[in-house]
């Protein structure tokens, strides 16, 4: 029979070193193949009389075994994550890593940077649009052919809305921002407005069903084209360096007119021929022109006195030139590997 005071003693003094020994205690007591479990099996063989103080006995063994495993058990694993120990308070803490601008956001604030030191201040306006506001009022009449060069995202409206009926929608350029602008103010005018927009077009690596734009215009007496090509001179020298050269190319806008499309020296090769310029030299960045006499009067402003010039250009695009980037579709992936790189870019 075994001492069943003597393993209650040894189990008060037992200490393990480790958290190997402390298992091959548990198993010895509390296995199922050990003592514990022979001790319970014998109480059928004691005699009734002394069944009591035996089952008591064995029942401290019991308790006693269980919180010796429960002491150490807990002392082994504070050991394992170091959370109570191995604590040293005179490390350095982790540096706290920094952020980075999206490069959209570093382009669209030198942009903004840019034309705020010739007198531009920055405007606003809703990316859900109303027919006018995105198409009516520059000058894009129902049916004209012009609206299909932007394919476009319709709102379903609820039936309180029934005004808005077939006319709200994300809207596909951040000319719109022009309308409500000269809605609010009278000229001198000299805003830019940058945004984003929303194409229903299939993703790729040069288009995207959203992207980003940033609409200039200026409006007052006397504003000509030449005025309009040497701001566009500047901000493309400022953007790409003080040897870029810029050409204009007649285009098409409804809103404008005469209307351009302008190319800068293209920034990899400096002219002479690459796969980015398709071996022209040139690159297209914007279109612009003067704007037409009838937006204006759609907009309550006298063409007889005043004129103005718009232009609008992608960030996307900028951006993509200024840092050699071959896919747009990796600005909205949010990919770190990517954004880290503009660690530290102001
Ligand atoms: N809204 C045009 C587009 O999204 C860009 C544009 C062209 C804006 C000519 C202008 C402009 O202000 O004058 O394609």
């Amino acid at each position: 029979m075994l001492d069943i005071e003597a393993l209650i003693e040894e189990t008060k003094s037992f200490a393990p070193a480790n958290k190997e020994e402390l298992e091959t205690f548990r198993v010895r007591f509390l296995g199922k193949k050990g003592v514990l479990t022979e001790l319970f099996a014998k109480m059928k063989e004691v005699a009734p009389e002394e069944r009591k103080s035996f089952g008591l006995q064995v029942n401290s063994l019991k308790v006693a075994a269980e919180d010796r495993l429960n002491q150490f058990k807990d002392a082994f694993e504070d050991a394992d994550t170091g959370s109570n120990q191995n604590i040293d308070l005179s490390l350095p803490s982790d540096p706290n890593p920094l952020g980075s601008f999206h490069p959209l956001s570093l382009v669209r604030r030198k942009i903004i940077s840019i034309f705020s030191r010739i007198g531009f201040n920055v405007s606003d306006g809703p990316e859900i649009e109303d027919d006018w506001h995105n198409f009516s009022a520059l000058n894009f009449p129902p049916e004209h052919p012009a609206r299909d060069m932007q394919d476009t995202f319709f709102i379903d409206v609820n039936p309180d809305q029934e005004k808005y009926k077939g006319s709200l929608a994300l809207r596909t350029h951040t000319s719109s921002i022009q309308v409500r602008v000269m809605e609010n103010q009278a000229p001198p005018i000299r805003t830019i407005c940058p945004g984003r927009v929303y194409r229903n077009e299939a993703i790729s690596a040069r288009a995207h069903c959203f992207f980003h734009q940033v609409e200039g215009f200026y409006i007052d007496e006397n504003v000509s084209f030449a005025d309009l090509k040497q701001t566009l001179l500047y901000f493309s020298q400022e953007m790409f360096g003080a040897d870029t050269k810029i050409r204009l190319r007649p285009s098409y806008f409804p809103f404008t007119e005469p209307s351009a499309e302008m190319d800068i020296s293209c920034t990899i090769c400096k002219g002479k021929g690459c796969n980015i310029c398709k071996y022209t030299g040139w690159v297209e960045i914007l279109g612009c022109g003067m704007i037409d006499p009838a937006v204006l009067e759609n907009n309550k402003i006298d063409s007889k006195k005043y004129s103005g010039f718009a232009f609008g250009m992608g960030i996307e695009r900028i951006t993509m030139l200024k840092y050699s980037i071959k896919d747009l579709r990796i600005f909205s992936e949010n990919d770190v590997r990517f954004l880290d790189q503009f660690k530290g870019v102001r």
